[in-house]
């Protein structure tokens, strides 16, 4: 059984994936059709709830979530990237003591809806619901994500990335 576990989330509005090196070719997604079903699905589901039309799978975002959390597993033991200067929203979670599913990752961002309060668009002291309003941003329209794992570390860090970026400072997720 597990000894620890641990998901900590993070969202931000300017995520910057890294840039494949000149004249090295794409990798292909690493999420399986079944991954991506349940990364939309889930996805799909929270923003039904507050109808907010859904989104649609991107192949590039997925391409360059792909990219930016093999560089963090192979330089960075899978912690968070710095997502700060990307033209796409980012969602991560980092992972400890077992490997979260596409569902599982999506479903504890939208854990932070009960923290969020819609009618002053704010949130309780000490959460994160920019998660939760990144993934029910109307805006937004498109979806790519990815997962990797750090064995050594047993962890594991998935990010989702969207275009349009959501999370607009002032501004209401729908
Ligand atoms: C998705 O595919 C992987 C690899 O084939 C498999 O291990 C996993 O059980 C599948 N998950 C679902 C929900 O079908
Ligand atoms: C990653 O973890 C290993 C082993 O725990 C450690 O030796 C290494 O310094 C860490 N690297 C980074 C970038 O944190
Ligand atoms: C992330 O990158 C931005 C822009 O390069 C920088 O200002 C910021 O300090 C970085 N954040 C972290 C946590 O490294
Ligand atoms: C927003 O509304 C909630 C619920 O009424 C309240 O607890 C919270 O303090 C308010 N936040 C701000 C920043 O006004």
């Amino acid at each position: 059984m597990f000894t620890s576990l641990l998901l900590i989330s993070q969202a931000s509005a300017q995520a910057q994936p890294p840039n494949p090196p000149a004249g090295a070719p794409l990798a292909p997604s690493v999420a399986p059709p079944n991954s991506t079903q349940e990364y939309l699905e889930a996805h799909n589901q929270a923003r039904a709830e507050v109808g907010v039309g859904p989104l649609v799978w991107s192949e590039p975002l997925a391409k360059s979530a792909s990219l930016t959390v093999r560089l963090q597993r192979d330089k960075q033991n899978c912690s968070f990237a710095n997502l700060t200067n990307s033209r796409y929203g980012g969602n991560q979670l980092w992972a400890g003591g077992f490997t979260v599913v596409p569902r599982v990752a999506v479903e504890a961002w939208v854990a932070e809806k009960k923290f969020y309060t819609y009618a002053n668009n704010s949130c309780a002291p000490d959460h994160r619901c920019g998660v939760y309003t990144q993934v029910v941003w109307k805006n937004t329209q498109e979806l790519g994500c990815a997962q990797a794992v750090c064995p050594k570390e047993h962890s594991s860090l998935t990010i989702c990335l969207y275009n349009p970026p959501g999370n607009v400072v002032g501004e209401k997720p729908y």
